[in-house]
């Protein structure tokens, strides 16, 4: 048996086995399927959606020609990261930028940002980038992980909702052509965020292609999931067992450790700041350590301001203490280039404390 392009090939095998056990021979064991840990969690679920992608766009055409998955993938990493193609498959060479200001990645990391996948805490996330101690935690490219208003591109095609919590709102979004989006759709959720979170313009449909191969190009393996070696090993054995109650237990499982759908909880801004000091209506009381708000900082505002996006920076950016806290968490509403809220998955209040105190440090 020849399994070339293996993960397809054994989720479609293992998709039809069940198919035939659940309809006529329960009793029967299938063979084997030859799941590991490097297998895409995709595939482990019987899900096959990218093998379709796959062939979907091995049928397309574009400038005259059907360009390999590859291809594909390297025109999706590059619009993610620069926002245009160098060399665009048609029309005019470099492709028109998605938006005049904003990249991606000014506002999603690609890579694993949370320790635990179910759990978003943007303060386990800080430990992550002290941890990794890149030189400029204000770079942005793919290969820092930064703390940013929207959730991670990794692993965004395993979710299974997009625009949830306090987005759901941006739920009634428009596409291209005049559709609502459908928010079980990444597809969907890429173009709005190409339209509305980047201030841009709708993607053509080869450049959402490639967009939805690089984001298929960030999908998770087994080995993602938060399980110990005994516990992978026993998934794998459920998911290989051939059996349609062991199957069905370890896909569930697997769902377990997902994260499924991002969370965006909307956090307040507090009643009053005193000192490096934010007091909450709840009575909450956040002092600020100026010495951690540097990393903060630099992770989390410094790509967009000091620069063309916001030239305010630094102290600048804390004339007023109502008016700092109020873009942190309301943000700004606005067409075209804007300042996106942090929830609270994305910034701790004592995070925001310690920004504040850390720009109250610096000298004017
Ligand atoms: C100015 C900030 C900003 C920019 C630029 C931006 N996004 Fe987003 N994006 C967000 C926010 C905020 C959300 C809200 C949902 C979340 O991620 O929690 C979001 C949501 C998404 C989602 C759905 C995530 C989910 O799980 O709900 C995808 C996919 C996405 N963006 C892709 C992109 C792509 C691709 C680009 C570049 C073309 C882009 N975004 C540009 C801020 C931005
Ligand atoms: C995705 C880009 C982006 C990120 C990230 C970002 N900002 Fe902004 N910020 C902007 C833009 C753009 C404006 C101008 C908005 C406008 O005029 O509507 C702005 C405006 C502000 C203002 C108002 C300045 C003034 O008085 O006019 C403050 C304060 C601010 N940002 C603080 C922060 C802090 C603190 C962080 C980090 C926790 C941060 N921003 C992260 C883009 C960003």
């Amino acid at each position: 048996m020849t399994l070339i392009r293996a993960c397809g090939g054994i989720g479609l095998m293992l998709a039809l086995g069940l198919a035939t056990a659940a309809g006529l021979r329960t009793t029967k064991a299938e063979p084997a399927t030859g799941l590991t840990a490097s297998s895409p969690v995709d595939v482990a679920l019987g899900k096959n959606e990218r093998v379709r992608f796959e062939q979907l766009l091995s049928r397309k055409i574009v400038g005259g020609r059907t360009p390999s998955w590859q291809q594909y993938a390297r025109w999706g990493k590059e619009l993610i990261e620069t926002g245009r193609v160098a060399e665009p498959p048609e029309g005019p060479s470099p492709s028109r930028p998605l938006s005049e200001r904003y990249l991606c990645l000014h506002c999603h990391n690609v890579q694993r940002e949370d320790i635990r996948l179910t759990v978003q805490d943007p303060e386990t996330r800080e430990r992550l980038i002290r941890q990794l101690a890149p030189e400029d935690p204000g770079r942005v490219d793919s290969a820092t992980v930064r703390l940013t208003t929207g959730a991670t591109l990794w692993g965004a095609v395993n979710r299974e909702s997009f625009y949830n919590g306090h987005y759901t709102r941006y739920r009634n979004q428009t596409l291209a052509d005049g559709r609502p989006m459908n928010p079980y759709r990444l597809a969907d959720a890429i173009q709005v965020c190409c339209r509305f979170c980047s201030g841009g313009r709708y993607p053509t449909e080869w450049e959402l292609d490639a967009m939805l191969a690089y984001h298929w190009e960030l999908e998770l393996r087994l080995r993602d999931l938060d399980l110990s070696a005994e516990e992978l090993d026993f998934l794998l054995r459920g998911l290989n067992s051939g059996n349609l109650t062991e199957i069905t237990a370890a896909r569930a499982q697997i769902r377990r450790r997902l994260l499924t759908a991002s969370a965006a909880t909307k956090g307040s801004v507090p009643l009053r700041s005193e000192g490096d000091t934010d007091f909450y209506a709840d009575g909450s009381r956040i002092v600020g350590e100026a010495r951690r708000g540097r990393l903060v900082y630099e992770s989390a505002c410094a790509g967009c301001h000091g620069n063309v996006i916001n030239s305010l920076s630094g102290k600048a950016l804390l004339m007023d203490d109502r008016r700092f806290h109020h873009f942190i968490r309301e943000g700004t509403e606005r067409d075209g280039l804007y300042m996106p809220l942090f929830t609270l998955e994305r910034l701790s209040r004592p995070q925001v404390a310690d920004v504040r105190a850390y720009l109250r440090s610096l000298p004017r």
